[in-house]
């Protein structure tokens, strides 16, 4: 056992007293953290909306964010649809562009811009081919354009693809344009180029596969008797000695 000197508790004394000093002060200080402010997301009564979170003000442009010019914003000079990019297309412009039409443009104009989408196959307005001479031939601000204000009875898409991804849009319409129409003098010299057929037959399909394709046509309310084949042809397919799904498969998901 250590006997305990007047200097070592006079020494554990003061080291206390210090702990409780800084306590002291930092529980009652009156600097920044006490001033009056909004938690995010927590309502007020301030406003009349009841929300501490202001809107943004509509056309408002943040420090240093690009908000283009004229030509950008409204795909026109002078009233006029012009055939060039108000900024410079790269690679990340283009799949940007690419992902962004097959997400909002395939369902009717379908993955090549031949305008056969899923929808219009069944049963919307044919949409435009992009390969057709007549809109192929359209000026590139033409396509931003319609994406801006809609066209006949395709609807506008102002509101949910952003201007610079308009652009970006047009931009792999072009590339698509080319993708299907390219003349074998584009061709670097000494580059192999097989027919979309041999193509086919090498991946195992029947060279007809590139041909023009049509979907069967469909009943929304079939007959009774089809509806018993069906029925009977369900019955069939379904394996005789199937186990059950185990009770915890879902906790393997
Ligand atoms: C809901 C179906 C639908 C979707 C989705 C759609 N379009 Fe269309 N689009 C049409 C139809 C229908 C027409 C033909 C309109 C007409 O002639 O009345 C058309 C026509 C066009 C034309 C041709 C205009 C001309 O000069 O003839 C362009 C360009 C076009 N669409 C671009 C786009 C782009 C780009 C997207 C994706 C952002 C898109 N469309 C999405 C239905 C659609």
């Amino acid at each position: 056992m250590r006997i305990r000197t007047a200097s070592s508790v006079l020494r554990a004394t003061l080291a206390s007293a210090a702990v409780l000093t800084v306590a002291l002060i930092s529980g009652c200080r009156q600097d920044m953290q006490n001033q009056p402010k909004f938690v995010p997301q927590r309502g007020t009564t301030f406003f009349p909306s009841g929300r501490s979170v202001r809107p943004e003000v509509l056309g408002a442009v943040a420090r240093n964010q690009f908000d283009g010019d004229e030509y950008y914003n409204t795909g026109l000079i002078d009233g006029k649809e012009q055939n060039a990019m108000p900024f410079p297309v790269t690679m990340t412009v283009l799949e940007r562009g690419q992902e962004r039409y097959n997400i909002y443009c395939t369902p009717c104009h379908s993955r090549v811009g031949n305008g056969r989408g899923m929808i219009v196959e069944r049963g919307y307005k044919p949409a435009g081919n992009f390969h057709d001479p007549l809109i192929a031939a359209k000026p590139l601000s033409h396509y931003f354009f319609v994406m801006t204000h809609g066209y006949g009875s395709m609807p506008d898409y102002s509101a949910q693809i952003t201007t610079q991804d308009r652009w970006a849009i047009a931009a792999y319409i072009r590339a698509l344009q080319l993708s299907q129409d390219a003349p074998l003098a584009d061709v670097p010299a000494g580059a192999q180029v097989q027919k979309l057929s041999e193509v086919s037959e090498q991946a195992g399909f029947a060279p007809t596969f590139v041909d023009a394709w049509s979907l069967p046509q469909v009943t929304n309310v079939p007959s009774a008797g089809e509806m018993q084949t069906a029925g009977k042809a369900k019955a069939s397919a379904q394996p005789g000695n199937m186990a059950a799904p185990a009770k915890n498969s879902a906790k393997d998901r």
